[in-house]
């Protein structure tokens, strides 16, 4: 951006004449920014945190790419002012867009070919001194891909699945299990006056970290997650045990890429030309057809989707948006590249990068939440 185009709310101090001027703008950071992959309630909060910091704190020019790499590819860009950035941080989705198909590596929009060439020209044309990467697995994939070209690239971890390696917690995730928590908690009472078994299918992928948790905080009967393959006839089991015991309905919370021991996963379609071609779903309806010959009561279905992707973020997760968002100004300011920033025993640091990419963090079997769900007799299915 010419410094004569300068944002209104960016205060002018130099005179334009003055020498002085041009050399301290030349010493000035530019950054880029970019969504990536599904959306996920705290983009925008960090969209602002990191913005704000840079600008504030390091007087830097902040462009936006559309549409997650699909903007670096296509030329998409928008500036983000402090003032186009004022005030979103309780806004769900996106202000930028995203796309999770997008990938430089294999451009779906060009036979899938190889473009990541002219997305490290674009990057040096802009005069970009960073690239900010809002994103989860595949999007570290590629920033990891992108950095090892010769970008200086920084991670912040998003996705309300909560399963990106090296950080205790992602972005979005309490918000997703705010939402899943709520679904079950009103599952719950109609479930009882009904006297009915209802399934509630969530997301999380290959992860069960969303069921988990909000399992445990709805008190659902059964939790099925994929780190614990289950078998029908256990579930059969829990279901008659607790008619016989006078509980006559059944709250079963399921994850979407829960297996059965026998089958394994339940496979929704396949996209073909997306990075990560596999779209999980259809679990809840598939464990209603198998109960149905092995217990009296009704069994309802009910598949939550992308509502947990959707709207305001909680309290929590706006808090930790914004200190994922300073904290990575502050590495791209000291020149802190190709790594992702990262919540660990509740202090914040970083992972490189090559340790996030092509990795998934499923919930260990000696989780404490999980142990603590196993000791006051919830079922697992097995
Ligand atoms: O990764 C987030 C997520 O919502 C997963 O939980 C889910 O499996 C997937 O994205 C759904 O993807 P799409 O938005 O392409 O249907």
């Amino acid at each position: 951006m010419h410094p004569l185009q300068l944002p209104l709310e960016y205060p002018i101090l130099f005179n334009p004449l003055n020498s002085l001027f041009v050399h301290h703008f030349a010493l000035f950071m530019k950054v880029g920014i970019l969504t990536g992959g599904g959306d996920c309630p705290g983009l925008n909060a960090v969209l602002r945190a990191v913005c704000k910091s840079l600008i504030l704190q390091h007087k830097a020019e902040i462009i936006g790419f559309e549409d997650g790499f699909e903007g670096m590819i296509e030329q998409r860009t928008i500036p983000l002012t402090l003032r186009a950035v004022a005030g979103i941080q309780d806004e769900g989705g996106t202000i930028l867009g995203t796309s999770n198909k997008a990938n430089p590596f294999k451009y779906f929009r060009r036979n899938n070919t190889d473009v990541s060439d002219e997305v490290l020209n674009y990057y040096h044309s802009l005069g970009l001194d960073a690239l900010v990467v809002l994103g989860g697995d595949g999007s570290m994939t590629i920033a990891e891909g992108l950095y090892r070209k010769g970008i200086q690239i920084l991670g912040i971890p998003k996705t309300i699945d909560n399963d990106l390696m090296g950080t205790d917690q992602t972005f979005g995730f309490d918000t997703a299990v705010s939402i899943a928590t709520e679904a079950l908690d009103r599952i719950h009472t109609t479930a009882q006056s009904h006297h009915r078994v209802l399934i509630v299918e969530l997301m999380g992928r290959y992860a069960g970290w969303i069921t988990l948790y909000a399992g445990v905080a709805s008190g659902s009967d059964i939790i099925l997650i994929p780190e614990i393959p289950y078998n029908i006839e256990s579930i059969v089991a829990r279901c008659r045990e607790r008619e016989r015991d006078g509980r006559r309905f059944t709250v079963i919370a399921v994850a979407e890429g829960a297996l059965e021991q026998e089958k394994g996963l339940i496979i929704r379609e396949t996209i073909a030309d997306s990075p990560d071609p596999i779209r999980l779903g259809g679990v809840a309806n598939y464990l209603a057809v198998r109960l149905k010959d092995g217990i009296e009561s009704e069994i309802r279905t009910t598949i939550l989707g992308h509502i947990q992707r959707g709207g305001t973020p909680t309290p929590a997760d706006r808090v930790l948006s914004t200190v994922f968002g300073t904290y990575a100004a502050e590495l791209v300011a000291k020149k802190q590249f190709g790594v992702m920033v990262a919540l660990q025993n509740n202090d914040f640091t970083t992972i490189p990068l090559d340790q996030v990419a092509h990795k998934t963090r499923t919930v260990p079997l000696n989780h404490p939440v999980l142990r603590a769900a196993q000791a006051i007799g919830t079922s697992f299915g097995v």
